[in-house]
């Protein structure tokens, strides 16, 4: 199905009457612009529209969806895929947007919020998992929670084999450490290990364990995972396991970086 947002400038946009406030970044004066109902997703207009082209092509009916703050990814990667089942995992109690959206278009079981659980507690996923996939397997995972080194490496390694062949493992705003957008860097990823040793690890992966990982695509905003054909049991799974002596002396090497505090 193709679907056409309609923008009205770089950071707003209506999909099939719903608006969207679209912001590449989190800041006082972003939530001062959202209108009464309207959608709030942190997400540059590239992005929204990277989205939309990916789920075009690969027409997930299965997705995961790790870190939602708003609910406005949610709600657009709802509208985009028409899924069967939109599980969401956020560590905040609540996000009444998200409900609201979700009762409006009764999507009551179809989209399917877990708050308060913490991407790191790879107990609470496995139950999530299996209660909502019931066994079928995941053709999208998107992870734009934390950006916390050893949270996303506890989610990536008990959730990627629970990918389809084929299937998707998005990991955003993985260079934040590098900080290409020369923001300030926010105090809770001040003096923590960058993720984008963990994307280091994924690319070593690629070659140490062939047939797990089909393919990485990385970009400034985003690394793309495709799972390979190979059988992974999610409770053991580890990702870096399996190095050569050399690759893991690498590795272990960039995860003793820390960032600065201020
Ligand atoms: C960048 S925001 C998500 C933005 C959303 N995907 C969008 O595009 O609008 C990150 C979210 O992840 C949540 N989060 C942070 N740490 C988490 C953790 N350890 N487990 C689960 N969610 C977490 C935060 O509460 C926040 O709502």
């Amino acid at each position: 199905m193709e679907h056409q947002l309609d923008w009205s400038s770089d950071g707003e946009f209506t999909l099939d009457g719903v608006s969207y406030l679209s912001t590449s970044f989190l800041t006082q004066e972003t939530h001062a612009a959202q209108s009464p109902g309207q959608m709030f997703l942190i997400k540059a207009r590239s992005q929204v529209e990277h989205y939309v082209a990916m789920i075009e092509a690969i027409q997930p009916k299965f997705i995961l969806e790790l870190g939602i703050y708003q609910g406005g990814s949610t709600a657009l990667l709802a509208q985009l895929a028409q899924p069967e089942k939109l599980v969401a995992i956020e560590l905040e109690d609540s996000c009444r947007p998200l409900d609201e959206f979700i009762t409006t278009h009764s999507l009551e079981g179809v989209i399917v919020p877990n708050y308060g659980v913490n991407q790191s507690d790879v107990v609470a996923l496995d139950t999530i998992v299996q209660r909502e996939f019931d066994g079928h397997p995941i053709d999208l995972i998107i992870d734009d929670a934390s950006h916390l080194l050893a949270e996303t490496k506890a989610s990536f390694n008990r959730l990627f084999p629970r990918l389809r062949p084929g299937g998707l493992y998005m990991i955003e705003d993985w260079a934040w450490s590098v900080n290409p957008w020369g923001m300030p860097l926010p105090t809770r990823l001040q003096g923590t290990s960058p993720l984008s040793s963990f994307i280091t690890e994924l690319v070593f992966a690629a070659a140490c364990l062939p047939g797990c990982i089909a393919e990485i695509t990385i970009d400034v905003d985003k690394a793309i995972v495709r799972r390979g054909t190979r059988n992974m049991n999610p409770a053991v799974f580890d990702v870096s396991a399996h190095f050569d002596p050399m690759s893991r002396q690498m590795v272990d090497a960039l995860s003793q970086f820390v960032t600065p505090t201020a």
